[in-house]
């Protein structure tokens, strides 16, 4: 008796799951709102010359939504109550920029009468996402559509599914496969960590107290180790954050993986990369080659843009990006 359901499970569940992303298109609003790509780049564009935060900012908010109930910019909703994805602890350091970015890109395809309450904040989202990427010089491409918003954001879906700065390479990989994602993917992607800011805490570990016999992370390039210990003093101001690509923090490129060779990754979960021999040579090949860098992140980006995306039913288009209809 068991068996048809298993079988079902087995076979028919990956062919939904495909069914729903196989939605996702890269024409989507070309009837509705067929400017909305020039529309929302002009937003960001504008809103990028105001602050580089935007970037970052904007970069992180699509990753953090994607891992979360799905790439429904569920993460955007806010709650009177505090209850919202957006108020649990993995999400609180998300920049302020990165929503208004998205806010601001809605404001201005809701002044087009045509475009009006027609494209979803998931969708602007995505769109803004490629513009930051493009603004800081990184690759640009194409942006499949098509997703609608989520009417649920709670603090407690967002348990166990973002990764933490002290993960394992296992984690990691874990965590991303659970997406579809493998690791080159997961590698190309931990890319974003060439643009942005962390704040102290979020490594004081690795330059203090590292363990028993230990202060400072061994895998860490003493003389980096040395910078961070006076860019972050112990009981630093908690509001700090600096650069987590030291060397080219404001473009999109591939120092980051330069820098991992040097021992110069701010997380252990991006020093990890290097230092364990199972993706240590995708960091090579990263290093060496932006072209491949460029071409593995646009990969992984466009396959996470499509992790639990709602069509039909499941969600609708928000018309105020931060409250469900
Ligand atoms: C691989 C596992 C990852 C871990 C453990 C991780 C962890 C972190 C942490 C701890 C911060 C600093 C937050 C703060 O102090 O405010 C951060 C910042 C950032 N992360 Fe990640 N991240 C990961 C992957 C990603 C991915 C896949 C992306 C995007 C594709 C991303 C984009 C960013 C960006 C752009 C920032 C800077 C945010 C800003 O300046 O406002 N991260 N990440
Ligand atoms: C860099 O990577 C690209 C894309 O994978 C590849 O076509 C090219 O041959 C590589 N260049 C070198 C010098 O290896």
């Amino acid at each position: 008796m068991k068996k048809p359901c298993t079988l079902f499970v087995i076979l028919l569940l990956p062919l939904l799951i495909t069914t729903v992303s196989a939605q996702l298109r890269f024409n989507y609003y070309s009837a509705t709102c067929p400017n909305v790509e020039s529309i929302v780049r002009n937003a960001v564009t504008q809103k990028f010359r105001q602050t580089f935060v935007t970037a970052p900012g904007t970069l992180r908010l699509f990753f953090h939504d994607c891992l979360v109930r799905g790439c429904d910019a569920s993460v955007i909703l806010a709650s009177s109550t505090n209850t919202a994805e957006k108020d649990h602890p993995d999400d609180v350091t998300l920049a302020g920029d990165g929503f208004d970015t998205v806010i601001k890109a809605k404001a201005a395809v809701d002044r087009d009468p045509n475009c009006r309450n027609k494209v979803s904040c998931a969708d602007i989202l995505a769109l803004a996402t490629r513009d930051v990427i493009a603004l800081t010089g990184g690759p640009s491409y194409p942006v499949e559509l098509g997703r609608l918003d989520g009417r649920i954001s709670t603090k407690a879906s967002v348990q166990r599914q973002l990764p933490h700065p002290e993960f394992s390479l296992d984690q990691l990989n874990s965590m991303f496969a659970s997406h579809g994602l493998t690791q080159t993917d997961m590698i190309a992607l931990s890319g974003a960590h060439t643009i942005g800011f962390s704040h102290c805490n979020k490594f004081s570990k690795r330059i203090y107290k590292f363990s028993k016999t230990r202060q400072i992370d061994p895998t860490l390039d003493p003389t980096y180790a040395t910078q961070l210990r006076q860019m972050c003093p112990i009981n630093v101001d908690p509001t700090i954050a600096i650069n987590m690509d030291p060397t080219t923090p404001r473009t999109f490129d591939n120092v980051y993986y330069k820098n991992l060779q040097k021992g110069m990754g701010l997380f252990s979960s991006d020093q990890i990369l290097f230092t364990d021999s199972r993706s240590k040579d995708i960091v090579n090949i990263f290093a060496a080659n932006n072209t491949a860098f460029q071409q593995a992140f646009v990969t992984a980006i466009t396959k996470l843009g499509r992790v639990g995306v709602k069509t039909g039913k499941q969600g609708e288009i928000r018309r105020d990006c931060t409250a469900v209809n």
